[in-house]
């Protein structure tokens, strides 16, 4: 609810009515699908696999956390995970470095919505061709982040 305020940039009833009226309904395979990492998209989308890896910081997202993880507390930790890995706390998101390395950074999905069905298909039904900014900003890019790291809403940023 805090993150809804805030993306709104205005408070109570306001800022919840905002957060609402543009909260963009989700795809029914999307509700159904679970996460497979930015690897699992490559054979099919070379050419923006290949940008993603390159200009991406999403492809990166891991590597920030490294050196500070020794010094957190688990619960500590699992609040990074929220935003730095790919669908931790959701089905076939990130669970450990061990157990689901490929999940370790961001993918495709942070953006796209989980692409499980999508994959095996490669049904453009089943996957979200224009990711909304409300999702990025109420997410993970939201108004603490954005005076941390002067996030500036470009769709493309960190795409491909
Ligand atoms: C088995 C091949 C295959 C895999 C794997 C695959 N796709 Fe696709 N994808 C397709 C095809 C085919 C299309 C439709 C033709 C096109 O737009 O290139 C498509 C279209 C798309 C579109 C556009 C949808 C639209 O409405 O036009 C997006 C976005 C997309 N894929 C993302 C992904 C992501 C993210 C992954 C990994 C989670 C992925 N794809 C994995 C084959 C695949
Ligand atoms: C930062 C967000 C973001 C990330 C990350 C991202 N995309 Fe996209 N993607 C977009 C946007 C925005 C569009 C254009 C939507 C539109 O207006 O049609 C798009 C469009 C596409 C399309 C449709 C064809 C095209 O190029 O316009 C495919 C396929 C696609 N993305 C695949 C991928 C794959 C595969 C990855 C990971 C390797 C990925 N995307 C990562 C934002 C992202
Ligand atoms: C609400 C989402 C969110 C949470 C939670 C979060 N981060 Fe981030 N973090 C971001 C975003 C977004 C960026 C990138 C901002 C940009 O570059 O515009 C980032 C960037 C970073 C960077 C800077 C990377 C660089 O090289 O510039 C570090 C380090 C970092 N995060 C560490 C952490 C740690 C450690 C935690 C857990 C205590 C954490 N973050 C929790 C969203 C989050």
């Amino acid at each position: 609810m805090n993150k809804l305020l805030k993306y709104a940039g205005l408070s109570g009833l306001a800022g919840l009515l905002a957060a609402l009226i543009f909260t963009p309904a989700a795809l029914p395979a999307e509700e159904e699908a679970a996460y497979v990492g930015a690897e699992a998209c490559s054979s099919c989308h070379e050419g923006q696999y290949a940008s993603f890896m390159e200009k991406s910081a999403k492809a990166h997202s891991w590597k920030s956390l490294e050196k500070m993880l020794p010094k957190l507390t688990e619960d500590e930790k699992k609040e990074c995970y929220a935003c730095h890995t790919t669908g931790y706390g959701k089905p076939g998101g990130f669970l450990s470095l061990e157990q689901t390395p490929e999940k370790a950074n961001l993918s495709c999905e942070a953006c796209h919505g989980p692409g499980s069905l999508h994959s095996e298909s490669g049904d453009p039904e089943e996957i979200r061709r224009r990711p909304d900014v409300y999702n990025c900003v109420v997410f993970c890019h939201n108004s603490e982040r954005v005076q941390i790291f002067k996030f500036k809403p470009m769709l493309y940023h960190g795409g491909h």
